[in-house]
C-alpha cells in the first residue's frame, strides 16, 4: 500500500454546498479538520456563472430527458480556485469528476488518491456534465459503484472520507488502515467487545486467552474464511502462504 502525505486539502465543486455542512462537521472527519490534518474548500459552481440569473444547466443538444451542467461555470470555478488555466496543460492537482462512468473506487484507488496533497472533486448533477468538462478539464473520473445517484455530492464525500483515513494522525490507531478489509487483499476478521456473554452468545474463548500468537492465528483464519465465503473473487487475486492454506483446510 502507498504512503500518504501528512495533510491534505480538498476542493469540491458543487451546485449544492449545503450537502457538505453536516458530514464535514462530525466524527473523525470533523476532528481531522479541527486539527488541521484536513482542509476542505466547498465551492459553489453557481458563484462562477456569469449571467444575471447564474444559470448553470441547460437542455441537452439533440433532445432527451434532463438538464446538463454547462461547461463555463465549472471551468471558471476550477481555474479560479486552482489559480490555473486549462490552456496551461497539467493542473496543480488531480481534478476528479464524480461519474458512474468512471473507474470504480476501491481501497487501492483510495490509497493512490491519498498520495496527493491536494485533490479537486467535481460533482455533476441532473443528467450529467457537458462532455467538454470530461475532455478538457478533469484528469480522472471515478464512480462509487454501478448505480446512479442524483448528484456527485455523496460520491465526493465518500472519497473524502475514505482518503482522509490515510492521513497520518486522522485515525486513533495508525495501524488500523493497514488492517482494514481490502488492505491485504482479504476482508477483515470479526470483532467482539464487552460483555463476554450477551444473551446466550459468548465471545470466542481464544480472544480472551491473552495468547497473542493464537489470537493472530485465529484472526487470520477468520479473515481467510470470510473472504472465501463472501468474496471468493478476492481470494483468487492473492497468493496464499502454506500456513494460510493450512488454516483454511482446518476449517473446511
Ligand atoms: C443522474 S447522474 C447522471 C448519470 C448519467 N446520465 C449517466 O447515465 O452516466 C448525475 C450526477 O451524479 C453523479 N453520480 C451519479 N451516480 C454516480 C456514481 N455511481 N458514482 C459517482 N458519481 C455519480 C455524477 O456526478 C453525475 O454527473
Amino acid at each position: 500500500m502507498n504512503r500518504c502525505v501528512t495533510a491534505m486539502h480538498f476542493d469540491i465543486f458543487t451546485l449544492f454546498p449545503e450537502a457538505f455542512d453536516g458530514p464535514l462537521r462530525c466524527s473523525i472527519v470533523g476532528r481531522a479538520i479541527d486539527r488541521g490534518l484536513l482542509s476542505v474548500g466547498v465551492h459553489n459552481i453557481r458563484d462562477y456563472a456569469s449571467d444575471r440569473h447564474r444559470v448553470c444547466d441547460d437542455y441537452p443538444y439533440g433532445g432527451g430527458a434532463g438538464m446538463v451542467l454547462k461547461p463555463e461555470p465549472v471551468f471558471v470555478a476550477a481555474e479560479s480556485v486552482l489559480n490555473w488555466s486549462a490552456a496551461d496543460g497539467e493542473p496543480p492537482c488531480p481534478i476528479v469528476l464524480m461519474t458512474p462512468q468512471g473507474r470504480t473506487l476501491t481501497q487501492n484507488l483510495v490509497s493512490e488518491l491519498a498520495e496527493s496533497p491536494r485533490l479537486a472533486l467535481v460533482c455533476g448533477h441532473y443528467e450529467g456534465v457537458d462532455e467538454r468538462i470530461r475532455e478538457h478539464l478533469v484528469t480522472d473520473e471515478i464512480s462509487i459503484g454501478d448505480y446512479v445517484l442524483t448528484g456527485g455530492e455523496l460520491p465526493a464525500l465518500i472519497i473524502l472520507d475514505a482518503v482522509s483515513r490515510w492521513i497520518p494522525g486522522v485515525l486513533g490507531d495508525e495501524d488500523s488502515v493497514q488492517e482494514d478489509s481490502f488492505a491485504n487483499g482479504l476482508i477483515e476478521h470479526p470483532h467482539y467487545t464487552r460483555p463476554v456473554a450477551y444473551r446466550d452468545w459468548t465471545v470466542p474463548e481464544v480472544l480472551r486467552s491473552g495468547d497473542h500468537g493464537e489470537i493472530a492465528r485465529w484472526r487470520r483464519q477468520q479473515s481467510l474464511l470470510r473472504t472465501q465465503q463472501r468474496r471468493p473473487d478476492l481470494l483468487e487475486r492473492i497468493s496464499l502462504t502454506r500456513e494460510d492454506t493450512k488454516l483454511l483446510d482446518a476449517q473446511t
